[in-house]
């Protein structure tokens, strides 16, 4: 990105919405459910009624969410794209099925693990039920929440991960009731526990077996792929299983085959030559007795994240709809040469299903600039010679000396340091060399664009120089994989949009750890270390929001500094085009987060109060600030984590 930070004054005047919109890439990353209205601000497209979208801007929920005392930072959940994203998937795989000639069935599975909070699985469960949508769990926990929320018996839950004895009981008891409720063998020595239990409670499992596959994927999780992948059975280990179904007389009971690839697949090659190679691992257990039915694809349907549509780890080279053609298009050439019937197939589609559907808002608090203070026209008689060779050096920097001049700029302000540790030179003269550096390096920043080649040690000198906008959230808490990752998640301005942002920043969280950044951005021109955005004027609030994040952020986030939950608020849009809060959560108060990390908010309370007493005692306050001091520990026990204004 090459864009130059200027002063406000020097913002283009004809700057649009439009301009905005290319510059964040939200047409890209956006898809179809964000845009940037003619008014500059961020807007949702809605789906509602019959899949019309309706435009609703982020700063009206905001202003809606402040009435309800739903501060910064604020996580918004989108109802209407849960929705959306629930019909997308099984309307495509049955576009698909259906202009193939597909004999089978879609049954989606969403996986728990991937969005456990209520709200979401339970809209899921609620608007999937149409389309018999599902749910994949992987605990003891997430199979309660799946036995409470599904309603529907055509539905799927298919059970992954360590099964112990309960964890059986529980599917069981699924069956039993005429649920399918799938358990999936993730090593070889499940199986004798799940014959154990099956028949002591006389009910016939419903089994099915996770492979192993030698296909490596590209992407983040890439080295997780293949023969060295921590889960699934191999070929080997898979014989065995079918041995022990055979003797106890379970074989056919083996009714699902499963694959995981891994999450979040950019390269739709990977995914065909996986399902290619499971195909014939079906097909081999058909031969072997087994009667099957159902082929569970796994996850790993990607979200361009950085609206590239490329083989990029954040971003994937196909679309859904060519994804689910390719997936039908395989199975049915693979089994029609064996005359096998088609499968029911299974989707455990994760992030594609929620990503989109939730955005983290925060405002900003303060600017730190990397600006010099105005430089005195004559030196200080006692400036040394380095800062006087300083103010000498930037006085000729031109294209031709760029680079010898850097080197000069950045000798002598080392020498002044040195004076100064020394204590050669005062305060007052090393805030002067300071300056003189940060007026260099800026000279220096403004040719950097118009050179042909950057010498390679000035290509990150704008990022050097680039402000840090703090803002009033924690990427521990809201966005733990941009720490643990490097996940690209889109961020913007979601206002001032008709506005040029003139200023080069990164931005900070307010967790003071030199962590709580973020510093990877995609933009217009590709990935970036800063982000354009508008001068901050700290009478005005200025929010910014971070996008696709829906999967996994809320679930991984941690208690770091003790910022805990931030508030929530899920929106319906409405056929009108109004909108409804259908459920708000304030976020952690102080006092949960301390009790989180087992202290007692009581005992605390009692302590400070001991002590307010003795002070009182002492003479040190009187018994009117000892209740003002009370009043406002109690109260700061009760308040939200996150700066409040
Ligand atoms: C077994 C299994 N199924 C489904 C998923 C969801 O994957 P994704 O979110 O990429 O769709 C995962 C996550 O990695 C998984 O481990």
């Amino acid at each position: 990105m090459k864009t130059q930070t200027r002063d406000t004054q020097q913002a283009d005047t004809t700057w649009t919405h439009e301009h905005s919109a290319g510059l964040y890439g939200i047409t890209e990353w956006g898809g179809k459910y964000f845009a940037v209205s003619p008014k500059g601000e961020v807007i949702v497209r809605a789906p509602v009624g019959d899949n019309r979208l309706e435009e609703v801007s982020l700063m009206e929920i905001v202003g809606a969410l402040a009435e309800r005392d739903l501060t910064m930072p604020v996580l918004i959940r989108l109802e209407n794209l849960v929705d959306a994203r629930v019909r997308s998937l099984n309307e495509s795989f049955a576009d698909a099925m259906r202009a193939a000639g597909y004999r089978g069935e879609f049954r989606g599975a969403f996986p728990v693990k991937v969005n456990q909070q209520s709200h979401v699985v339970q809209e899921i469960a609620r608007f999937g039920e149409h389309y018999h949508h599902g749910l994949e769990v992987g605990s003891k926990a997430e199979l309660l929440v799946a036995l409470s929320v599904i309603r529907d018996r055509e539905s799927v839950i298919v059970c992954n991960g360590y099964k112990d004895a309960e964890f059986i009981d529980l599917g069981l008891q699924a069956v039993v009731l005429g649920y399918k409720c799938f358990f999936v063998l993730e090593n070889p020595d499940e199986i004798e526990l799940i014959v154990k239990r099956s028949a002591q409670m006389g009910v016939e499992p419903l089994i099915g077996a996770r492979l192993k596959l030698s296909t490596k994927v590209e992407g983040h999780w890439s080295k997780d792929s293949g023969e060295r992948s921590l889960f699934g059975l191999t070929a080997n280990q898979l014989v065995d299983v079918v041995d022990k179904m055979k003797q106890a007389g379970l074989l056919h009971c083996f009714r699902l085959l499963h694959f995981h690839l891994g999450s979040q697949i950019p390269n739709i090659r990977n995914i065909r030559t996986g399902l290619l190679e499971a195909c014939r691992y079906y097909i081999a257990l058909i031969n072997e007795g087994a009667p099957l039915g159902y082929l569970d694809i796994g996850g790993g349907l990607a979200v361009d994240y950085d609206g590239t549509s490329s083989t990029s780890g954040y971003s994937r080279n196909y679309n859904i709809k060519e994804y689910c053609v390719d997936i039908v298009e395989a199975i049915q050439e693979s089994f029609d040469q064996y005359d096998i019937p088609h499968p029911t197939i299974i989707s455990e589609s994760g992030r594609a299903t929620v990503a989109h559907t939730a955005v983290l808002l925060f405002n900003i608090l303060d600017v730190t600039r990397f600006e010099p203070r105005a430089i005195p026209d004559s030196l200080p008689e006692d400036a040394p010679e380095s800062v006087v060779n300083l103010r000498d050096v930037i006085a000729g920097i031109s294209p031709a000396t760029l680079q010898e001049c850097y080197h000069d700029i950045v000798h002598y302000r080392d020498q002044a340091q040195e004076l100064f540790a020394q204590g050669e030179i005062d305060l007052r003269l090393r805030a002067v060399a300071d300056d003189l550096y940060l007026a260099g390096l800026k000279k220096i920043a403004a040719i950097i664009p118009t050179l042909k080649r950057v010498p390679s040690e000035l290509e990150t000198l704008a990022d050097r120089l680039a402000d840090i906008y703090y803002g009033n959230f924690s990427v521990f808490q809201s966005l733990p994989d941009s720490w643990a990752i490097n996940q690209i998640f889109p961020i913007m301005p979601i206002h001032r949009l008709c506005e040029e942002p003139t200023r080069q920043a990164v931005i900070a969280d307010i967790t003071c750890d030199c962590d709580g950044k973020l510093d990877n951005f995609t933009l217009m021109d590709g990935y970036s270390n800063t982000i354009p955005l508008h001068p901050f004027n700290p009478d005005d609030e200025y929010y910014i929001g971070v996008f696709l994040v829906g999967a996994y952020q809320e679930t991984l986030g941690d208690l770091h500094n003790l910022f805990g939950d931030t508030n929530i608020a899920s929106i319906r849009v409405n056929e009108d085009r109004s909108f409804d809060v259908v459920h708000e959560f304030h976020g952690d108060s102080i006092s949960d987060v301390l009790s989180y990390v087992e202290y007692e908010p009581h005992t605390l309370l009692q302590e400070f109060r001991r002590k307010a007493e003795a002070a009182v005692k002492e003479g040190r306050i009187n018994v009117a600030e000892r209740q003002r001091m009370l009043g406002l520990f109690a109260e700061s026990l009760r308040g939200y984590t996150y700066f409040e204004k």
